[in-house]
């Protein structure tokens, strides 16, 4: 699997995203709380260095409430502050703008014993596509006052919502990158729909799917689609057994997969299924570590590569 993301797009992302960031005291990352890890930008920790940081949670409502409150726990113990949200119900929306202030009280207290009697704190929020960044704006404005318009020494056309007398929020989210590089990673993204499903064919990863779901929540797959299996069946076999028990069967009588996978990944994507949370923080040492073992792998054939190169070239 070779899934392309923002090819050449990047530089000019990366430029306007620290462009923003300057802009602002607080940055507020969201995540989809289904895959905490996949979701989350890994070079943002280098973007916002010097930034107050928020990690919201989204689409709660769809991931395991106990793994939610595991996964907030980890990112606390790292220093975050973390937000549990549900952008289509507004759940959480509103927490932001005094956990951002919270977290500028030193800055705000110092600024007002210099004599400053009003002392805004601004936020942008920022995350990969399709974890709810406009559902949770557009809520946020909703509740709001109107937009606030150009400012001196703000970038020209750059609008600030004003979610209180004191709170500013920039009113496009930032759109980052996922990490690209893990194949894992890719094919996490692309079960809750994140990534367009053209990319992948939909049996292949529904199959993955499967794969996952056959350690991570066996009960799931097996109430809902009332079927039987042990967790070394095939994944494959798995799928047909749930096209059988559909009645998705071709003319020839040959199980339908492919009109299966789609209803299968459909209703997880959906949360139909029930309430799912794909990784853990245990499963994050194996990925890491497997990404490092890769990397190595890949600058010790480039220097085999550079050598024979040499070695050719010289004689
Ligand atoms: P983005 O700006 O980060 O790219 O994401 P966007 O707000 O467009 O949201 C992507 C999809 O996720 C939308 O669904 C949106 O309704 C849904 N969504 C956002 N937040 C939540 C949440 O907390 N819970 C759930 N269950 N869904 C959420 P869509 O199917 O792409 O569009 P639509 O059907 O809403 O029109």
């Amino acid at each position: 699997m070779n899934i392309q993301w923002y090819p050449g797009h990047m530089t000019k992302t990366v430029r306007m995203m620290s462009e923003n960031i300057s802009l602002v005291d607080v940055v507020v990352e969201l995540i989809d709380a289904r895959i905490p890890y996949s979701s989350k930008n890994p070079d943002i920790d280098n973007l916002a260095k010097n930034k107050k940081r928020i990690i919201v949670m989204n689409k709660t409502d769809l991931a395991d409430p106990a793994k939610t409150e595991v996964w907030k726990k980890w990112f606390e113990a790292k220093g975050f502050t973390v937000i549990l949200a549900d952008a289509v119900k507004g759940t959480g929306v509103n927490k932001v703008a005094d956990t951002a202030r919270t977290l500028m009280k030193d800055k705000i207290e110092r600024e007002k014993a210099r004599g400053r009697l009003f002392v805004p704190v601004r936020a942008m929020i920022v995350g990969i596509p399709n974890v709810g960044k406009s559902t949770f704006i557009n809520k946020t404005v909703g509740k709001t006052t109107a937009k606030t318009g150009d400012k001196p020494g703000v970038t020209k056309g750059k609008q600030w919502i004003r979610i209180k007398k004191d709170f500013e929020l920039l009113d496009t989210p930032g759109i980052l990158w996922p990490k690209f590089e893990d194949e894992e990673v890719g094919l996490k993204l692309a079960m809750i729909g994140s990534i367009n499903d053209n990319i992948l064919d939909t049996e292949t990863l529904c199959t993955e799917y499967i794969n996952l779901m056959m350690v991570v929540n066996p009960n799931f797959i097996k109430n809902r689609y009332n079927v039987e299996f042990d967790t070394i069946d095939e994944p494959h076999d798995v799928l047909e057994k749930i096209a059988v028990s559909r009645g998705f069967i071709k003319k020839g009588g040959e199980p339908d997969c492919e009109r299966t996978a789609k209803i299968v990944l459909d209703e997880f994507r959906g949360g139909k299924i029930g309430k799912i949370t794909l990784e853990m923080p245990e499963d994050i040492h194996e990925m890491e570590a497997k990404m490092v073992r890769e990397e190595k792998e890949k600058k010790a054939k480039d220097a085999a590569r550079k050598a024979e190169y040499k070695k050719k070239n010289n004689r």
